[in-house]
């Protein structure tokens, strides 16, 4: 089936598959789902066929053994994955909606390299999608509306898609590259003496104590768009400058899961971090408590649409024995390897900056005046 609709106000919708009514008509959404699409979207302005442009994640309809509809498998999907990712280049659409699992999979599932989820993961997000564009907007597909037959899903999927439609009026958000340096000594961090600073490690493992672990890596970030990344230091004296820093109560402080950074301080550079002003993985627990949503990957993609900065990194921060958290992990083979340390670096140095602009934009939504 080919892309139907006249696409006026610049939306794209993505459903599952056609249906038995779709193919018969040589158009979507006809059936009784197709029907409350519509009227779902007439409610909020929207005309389904004047105003988007609406594709499957499975281009053709697929039937069982009897004939009859049936959902397509993930091989389908990726069948027509590059069709449908040529739709969206092609048509620049403002803003993507993903009804369902199917669409999901299709737009999100080859880039994103750890599990998936489903919808339930996904759905409510506005992702400002840097490789394609344009706001992607996963919510329900409209036949588990339909089936669930409950008020709650109603008004969740109406709010999820009222939001997606305000995203018309927003421009999209263009990601900006941060300003990394690399000092040369961390004398460099004594200009920092108030505001708040994020800081990340990077390290042998998950917890300090056992012989052998270092911090490898350290980055600051004193702004959104600035931050120091640097090798951990031979020796006490060299540090000073950074344990200063840390054990400055007039600094406040940012991590993503702060208790990490906080054990590995007290255990390897034996102080005590001062005035931690915010955990960006606590805050966005309040402000969403749905599982899976609460690691910096995940946020990073959703808020900032930045999809998978570490997986070049990621499989040597892990160690041959996940179940040990006492396990060195391969970080000293990474570094080993050509370019490695540079890759190293430029990641926890992201790490910084993106939990930066996440509290940022935490604190935004949490401290609103009700
Ligand atoms: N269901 C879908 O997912 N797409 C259609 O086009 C029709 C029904």
């Amino acid at each position: 089936m080919k892309p139907y609709g006249n696409f006026k106000k610049g939306i794209m919708n993505i459903g599952e598959a056609p249906g038995e009514e779709e193919d018969a008509a040589g158009k979507p959404w006809q059936g009784k789902t197709g029907k409350l699409l519509q009227r779902t979207y007439r409610k909020l302005g929207i005309d389904l066929f004047e105003d988007c442009i609406n594709i499957n994640a499975c281009h053709c309809r697929p039937t069982d053994a009897r004939g009859d509809n049936r959902a397509p498998t993930n091989e389908e999907i990726e069948n027509c994955r590059r069709t449908t990712l040529r739709y969206i280049h092609q048509y620049n659409p403002k803003l993507v909606v993903l009804l369902g699992n199917s669409a999901v999979t299709s737009v999100i599932g080859s880039r994103w390299k750890k599990e998936l989820g489903g919808i339930s993961k996904w759905r409510g997000w506005q992702i400002p999608d840097q490789d394609l564009n344009t706001w992607i907007c996963p919510t329900y597909h409209p036949s588990f509306v339909e089936r669930s037959d409950s008020a709650d899903v109603d008004s969740i999927w109406i709010r999820d898609l009222r939001e997606a439609f305000s995203l018309l009026e927003k421009p999209f958000l263009k990601h900006k590259e941060p300003y990394v340096e690399y000092p040369p000594d961390l004398r460099v961090l004594d200009r920092i003496k108030d505001g708040v600073i994020s800081f990340d490690y990077e390290t042998t493992g998950k917890k300090p104590h056992a012989r052998g672990h270092k911090i490898v890596v350290a980055s600051v970030a004193d702004s959104p768009d600035h931050c120091y990344v640097f090798h951990s230091p031979k020796t006490p004296l060299e540090w000073k400058p950074f344990i200063r820093l840390l054990s400055d109560p007039k600094v406040g402080k940012i991590a993503q899961n702060m208790k990490f950074e906080h054990m590995w301080t007290q255990s390897k550079l034996r102080v005590e971090v001062q005035n931690w002003v915010w955990d960006t993985m606590i805050a966005a627990h309040i402000l969403d408590n749905r599982y899976g949503v609460t690691g910096l990957k995940f946020l990073v993609y959703v808020h900032f649409g930045i999809v998978d900065y570490d997986s070049e990194i990621a499989p040597y921060l892990r160690s041959n024995n996940e179940k040990d958290s006492n396990a060195i992990n391969r970080i000293y083979e990474l570094l080993q390897m050509p370019g490695g340390s540079e890759k190293l670096m430029y990641y926890c140095a992201l790490d910084s900056i993106y939990e930066y602009r996440l509290a940022m934009l935490q604190q935004s939504e949490i401290l609103l005046p009700f």
